[in-house]
């Protein structure tokens, strides 16, 4: 493979040196950025610009146009996958994801086909392959997926959840339903990351944004157990290189080590974790990636400086660190703040890779 002309990200994913710490944030194109609004107006809905690859291209740049980001992140969704097993995503405007089909019962798991990613998500590989031409080797890309898990949670609750009623009423009273469910979200979810890697992805990630609102038991059951089974159905092969995985659990901060046994290149982390101590827990198994408060970047430049230099101190000297936030930056953000951000952990983790 020709590597990317700025390969830092991808080098400290294998622990290999680096000149500064690579930095890239989760939502980075997104709602805070006013060019985004535009594209996501031209396009009609935020589906829309899902589904036109030209258009999730554009967003997809928007971000590395502004700042000196070391990774961009294919724009699309996790809820892409239910979508296409036929459970009908919509968003409302200012309301978050929505299904017109709920699962609940044995007979809706059963109803539920696994896609075929070729061709039921073709506009996902289509907008990886853009991406990829247009990044004409910039930075790396990184496709994603949702965990079976997190998946799981929208298909049963029909959308965002703030106590996850439903799908708890499911793991606790009729378990078998929920490991069937959770079985063939682990067929897609390995098929769905296959495919954009050989469309063009240079590095994975699962988010597992709901595993952390699990038992330790529960969590070990319903979560960590299915990523393992997405982990051994993947093919992570692309142009000779091994594609690396990362493995991000919000609030699985308590978890550490299991995660770093799944096979996982990296871990992402949330703010509720020390990153120093989280770094003694893996020792050299793991790549760490995280972990900024994302609202930090509601404060001023100084504040925001000063973080990240707790941060990159807290990490110590070497390889191994991707510099990002502890989940996704939010739609209030000021965008100068952002490049205040990115800019400081470049400048002040230069004397941690002498
Ligand atoms: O990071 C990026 O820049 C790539 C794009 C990306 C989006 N969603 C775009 C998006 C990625 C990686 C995701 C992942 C995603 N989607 C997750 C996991 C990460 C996380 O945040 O925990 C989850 C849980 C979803 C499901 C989802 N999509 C929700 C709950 C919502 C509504 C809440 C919100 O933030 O608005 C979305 C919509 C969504 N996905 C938006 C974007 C930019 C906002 C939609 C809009 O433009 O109106």
């Amino acid at each position: 493979m020709t590597a990317p002309t700025n390969d830092r990200f991808l080098r400290a994913l294998r622990r290999q040196p680096v000149d500064v710490t690579p930095v890239w944030m989760m939502r980075q194109a997104g709602r805070y950025l006013p060019e985004y609004r535009a594209s996501r107006t031209k396009a009609g809905s935020f589906m829309d610009l899902c589904m036109n690859p030209d258009l999730a291209c554009e967003v997809t740049l928007q971000p590395l146009e502004r700042y000196p980001l070391d990774a961009a992140i294919l724009f699309s969704d996790i809820l892409t996958i239910p979508d296409a097993m036929g459970l009908g995503l919509h968003f409302e405007t200012g309301e978050g994801p929505r299904f017109r089909k709920v699962v609940r019962e044995a007979s809706d798991v059963a109803a539920l086909p696994v896609p075929k990613v070729e061709s039921d998500l073709s506009y996902v590989m289509q907008a990886v392959k853009t991406i990829r031409r247009e990044l004409n080797g910039r930075v790396p890309l990184i496709g994603f997926s949702g965990s079976p898990y997190t998946l799981a949670t929208y298909m049963v609750e029909g959308g965002s959840s703030k106590d996850f009623r439903q799908i708890k009423r499911m793991l606790y009273s009729t378990p078998d339903v929920l490991h069937a469910l959770l079985e063939k979200l682990a067929l897609s979810v390995a098929d769905y990351l296959n495919a954009q890697i050989q469309a063009g992805a240079q590095a994975v990630q699962i988010f597992d944004t709901w595993g952390g609102s699990l038992t330790p038991s529960g969590y070990q059951e319903f979560s960590l157990s299915y990523m393992k089974k997405v982990i051994a159905g993947l093919q992570p092969d692309l142009e000779g290189q091994k594609v690396p995985l990362i493995v991000f659990t919000k609030n699985g901060g308590q978890w550490l080590e299991s995660m770093a046994n799944t096979g996982a290149d990296a871990l992402g982390l949330d703010w509720t974790t020390d990153i120093g101590q989280a770094r003694k827990r893996v020792g050299d198994r793991v790549a760490l990636q995280g972990n900024m408060d994302p609202s930090v970047l509601y404060a001023s430049p100084e504040a925001i400086r000063k973080e990240v230099g707790r941060i990159l101190e807290s990490y110590g000297p070497g390889n191994g660190h991707i510099f990002n936030l502890g989940h996704g930056i939010t739609p209030q953000v000021d965008p100068k703040n952002a490049g205040v951000f990115i800019e400081a952990v470049h400048e002040l983790s230069e004397k941690y890779h002498q």
